[in-house]
């Protein structure tokens, strides 16, 4: 039997009212990225997860462009239970879902597995922490005190059955509203269970959470480098593309894709910093569908592992070594061009290039050379 198809709802149309700022919290910066990017990444990148939509609001479709890049979205509404459902009438073809919050950034692939492993015997499954603080009644005095060692903190995302939560979410009246989607599954009489839940996943709320958040962050990633090297033959009668630009030239590299050796370089350090193989190991030149493939998918595909691992990217250096053409005219291209690909800021991104002096292969001009090193953060293990 083929596992249950499973979609995921980010839920990301809110204003961020309580946290204030130029900009809806859902796409203020937060460790390196846009918020919405931290969660986009974990779900769009998940094995079991076929398909996710975001909810946005209405003209965020630039923001969110910004953000993510080009992703499936629909538009949401004036209340979260709006754009909930508004997310549950975007999923087709998919048994389960999960409804997540943007405003959760912090996501990890346990916790979509421990939530996925619980969808097999109930309806609904959602992350809890305990509550550590003692709780009580209050209004201007202290009220009777709450048994905390049964009480628990729910989190987001939250998974369920498709049609149950659908059928819920039809029967939940009109105007009431709901805070997350285990209580309107509940509220049609259906079980839902708790597994564990994750500190990274605190909601950001407060202007305050961002400093919170960023420093949860930090405490839970190292940096880590890796280097990359690759040379194609120059050849007369080819398209010369060095770092996903087209410069125009007597030769060009010639190779199974477009033989861009920059891009190639720098797609093997990414890799290299998460120890996922080599450019070859995930697009051998003995497949087909690479012959002639534009480089910018390789290093999109990397990126997107990185991002997968929970992964940033800090710093990208490249130097390219040949003695013709000469690099200097084409380098802000170039550069631009990177990190348009790995949806980084310009200074992020350093491109360099030398001759040998004429001696050896580059020298002769029979080949280029690129050597590019990267930076990234990733979660500790
Ligand atoms: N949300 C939504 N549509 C709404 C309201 C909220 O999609 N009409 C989303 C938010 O973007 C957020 C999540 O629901 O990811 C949880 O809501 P909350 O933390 O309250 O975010 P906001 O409503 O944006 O913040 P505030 O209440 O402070 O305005
Ligand atoms: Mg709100």
């Amino acid at each position: 039997m083929s596992p249950p198809r499973t979609a995921a709802i980010i839920v990301a149309a809110g204003k961020g009212e309580r946290a204030g700022g130029d900009v809806p919290k859902q796409f203020a910066p937060l460790a390196g990225r846009p918020l919405l990017a931290h969660s986009y990444a974990a779900l769009s990148t998940h094995p079991a997860i076929g398909d996710v939509v975001i909810v946005i609001g209405p003209g965020q479709e630039d923001a969110l462009r910004n953000a993510v890049g080009d992703a499936r979205h629909v538009i949401g509404g004036a209340t979260r239970r709006d754009s909930v459902t508004a997310g549950l009438n975007a999923v087709t073809d998919a048994e389960r879902v999960l409804i997540h919050d943007a405003a959760r950034p912090f996501l990890t692939a346990a916790v979509i597995e421990r939530l996925l492993a619980a969808l097999d015997a109930a309806p609904g499954a959602v992350p809890v922490l305990p509550v550590a603080d003692t709780i009580a009644r209050a209004d201007a005095v202290l009220g009777d005190t709450i048994d905390r060692s049964n009480v628990v903190r729910v989190q987001t995302p939250q998974a369920f059955h498709l049609d149950a939560i659908r059928a819920a979410h039809a029967a939940w009246p009109d105007g009431q509203e709901a805070t997350d989607d285990a209580q309107v599954l509940r509220a049609h009489g259906e079980q839902v269970v708790t597994v564990e839940g994750d500190a990274m996943l605190e909601k950001v709320t407060h202007p305050g959470d961002f400093a919170a958040a960023e420093a949860r962050h930090a405490a839970a990633m190292i940096s880590r480098s890796a280097s990359g090297y690759d040379v194609h033959r120059l050849e007369a009668g080819e398209e010369l593309w060095l770092g996903g630009v087209l410069i125009p030239h007597d030769k060009g590299l010639s190779g199974h894709s477009d033989a861009d050796v920059a891009l190639h370089a720098i797609t093997d350090a990414l890799l290299g910093t998460i120890a996922a193989g080599d450019i070859g190991s995930h697009f051998p030149p003995s497949d087909p569908q690479w012959r002639g493939a534009a480089s910018d998918q390789f290093l999109a595909h990397a990126a997107s592992l990185v991002a997968g691992r929970g992964g940033i990217v800090d710093f990208v250096d490249l130097t390219i070594i040949c003695e013709a053409p000469k690099i200097g005219p084409h380098r802000e291209s170039i550069r631009m061009r990177i990190a348009d690909i790995l949806r980084l800021d310009a200074s992020q991104v350093s491109v360099k290039a030398t001759t040998t002096e004429r001696l050896g292969f580059t020298g002769r001009g029979e080949g280029i050379a690129a050597q590019a090193v990267a930076t990234v953060r990733v979660p500790r293990v």
